[in-house]
């Protein structure tokens, strides 16, 4: 059994933000309570042994779930597997990812939504959930199997790598996902509006000399989509959501009733596209850094629940990959390790938004809309669980990444507030961060 005493306990399923003590026993969560004297935890306890935990100083909230996961199994092991992407969730405070299904092969049969989910059980460490794509070789035009796809444990569907570009298939998706009851997740990026380009079109593009992708790229596809979703009624989630228009349109179609949510990645909410220099590819992502206003209406949209949740979208690449000219280096950031770092260091200390929030975004909200257990520490619920410091720092290294991928924008820097404790259904898979 464990016992945490005196630790900030932040749990917006109970709204619940406040000094506590946790009881976990049998791989739930016993109790949340005031205070607890030795011989009430030791009756508790029934025989059990008991390690106790001082969180004063620390805090504790449900495991991250994240959404939007890229782990390159089937196919491209050399960025990353199943099994390294799933330790390297647990490091970073993740005790679900829903693994995008842009490998290789894509994720569009029932056997590979399989192979996926077996390979995350067999890992052993954050619950790992295959997301199956929305059309047959990620082509664009015929769907999968939902149902069948659903049956082998397929939790949401998305091209995501990929728009689909032809609206009639987008609204077939969102039509027929209505009888599986699952999501269909949207990569927003109308094809021939982006065209080459590399990042955000705009000064810095121009100063670049690089070719440039419009605003628009996004905006466009975020229209279409809440529009057919409106008509459809179908279940819509918007993923790595960057520009200003796309916030104002999700927070209208919302107004309106449209059954949507959308995610933001932490890097459109940290970084913007005047930091970029030429040999910046660790933060050539798509969609692309925006503007500084683009970032204000991101974070703005996240403090209103117009935009629902946080996810990473972590994409890892290899250092040869990488290494190329920005022009043809691919788009991704690898951030499971220290997206959450990242979040408490550059927005909720400096007070732009509230760890509860963000709690809510990365691991309550993600639940519901996704129907996953976690997100919650009510007393039965599993021991999905993060105990984090606020003072541990760490510089970010290859030799302590445990992901294969390097491709992070804080490689060699230094960053303040980590998970030092990780449980999955009351397992203890990360201390001190180090994955068990
Ligand atoms: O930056 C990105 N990388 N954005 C995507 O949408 C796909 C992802 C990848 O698969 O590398
Ligand atoms: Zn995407």
């Amino acid at each position: 059994m464990w016992w945490l005493k005196d630790v900030w306990v932040i749990d917006p399923s109970q709204k619940l933000s406040a000094p506590r003590d946790v009881l976990v026993k049998g791989g739930q969560v016993l109790e949340i309570s005031s205070s607890m004297t030795e011989e009430e935890v030791s009756v508790k306890a029934q025989g059990e042994a008991v390690d106790t935990v001082d969180g004063k100083g620390k805090f504790v909230f449900p495991g991250l779930i994240d959404v939007h996961t890229h782990l390159r199994e089937p196919g491209q092991e050399d960025k990353e597997d199943i099994l390294s992407g799933s330790r390297a969730a647990v490091r970073g405070g993740f005790t679900t990812i829903l693994a995008m299904a842009n490998t290789q092969p894509v994720i569009d049969s029932r056997a590979l939504v399989e192979y996926v989910r077996m390979q995350g059980d067999r890992a052993g460490f954050a619950h790992v959930h295959p997301i199956g794509t929305v059309t047959k070789g990620m082509q664009g035009t015929e769907l999968v199997e939902m149902a069948t796809m659903k049956e082998g444990g397929a939790v949401a569907f998305s091209d995501d790598g990929k728009n689909i570009q032809n609206a009639e298939v987008m609204r077939l998706a969102l039509e027929y996902a209505k009888l599986t009851g699952l999501l269909i997740i949207s990569h927003c990026e109308d094809k021939d509006l982006a065209g080459e380009g590399q990042m955000r079109r705009g000064v810095s593009s121009a100063r670049m000399g690089l070719k440039g992708i419009p605003a628009s790229a996004e905006s466009v596809i975020v229209a279409r989509d809440l529009m057919l979703a409106e008509e459809t009624g179908g279940r819509l989630h918007l993923a790595h959501i960057s520009t200003t228009e796309s916030v104002d349109l999700i927070r209208q179609a919302k107004a309106r009733g449209v059954n949507v949510t959308a995610e933001v990645n932490p890097h459109h909410l940290i970084f913007c596209d005047e930091q970029l220099g030429i040999t910046d590819t660790f933060l050539k992502v798509n969609p692309p850094l925006g503007s500084r206003a683009d970032r204000e209406s991101l974070i703005e949209g996240l403090r209103d629940g117009t935009i629902d949740m946080l996810a990473t979208d972590h994409a890892p690449h290899t250092q040869a990959e990488k290494s190329r000219p920005f022009a043809e280096a691919p788009f991704g950031i690898a951030s499971l390790e220290t997206a959450l770092s990242a979040v408490w260091e550059n927005l909720v200390v400096p007070g732009r938004i509230s760890m509860d929030r963000v709690i809510e975004a990365w691991s309550v909200t993600p639940a519901l809309r996704f129907g996953l257990q976690g997100g919650s520490l009510v007393a039965g619920a599993p021991a999905d669980m993060v105990l984090f410091d606020p003072d541990f720092s760490e510089v970010i290294e290859p030799a302590t990444l445990v992901s294969k991928a390097r491709n992070t924008p804080f490689l060699n820097k230094t960053l303040q507030g980590f998970p030092v404790m990780v449980w999955v259904e009351g397992r203890l898979v990360q201390r001190n961060r180090i994955v068990l």
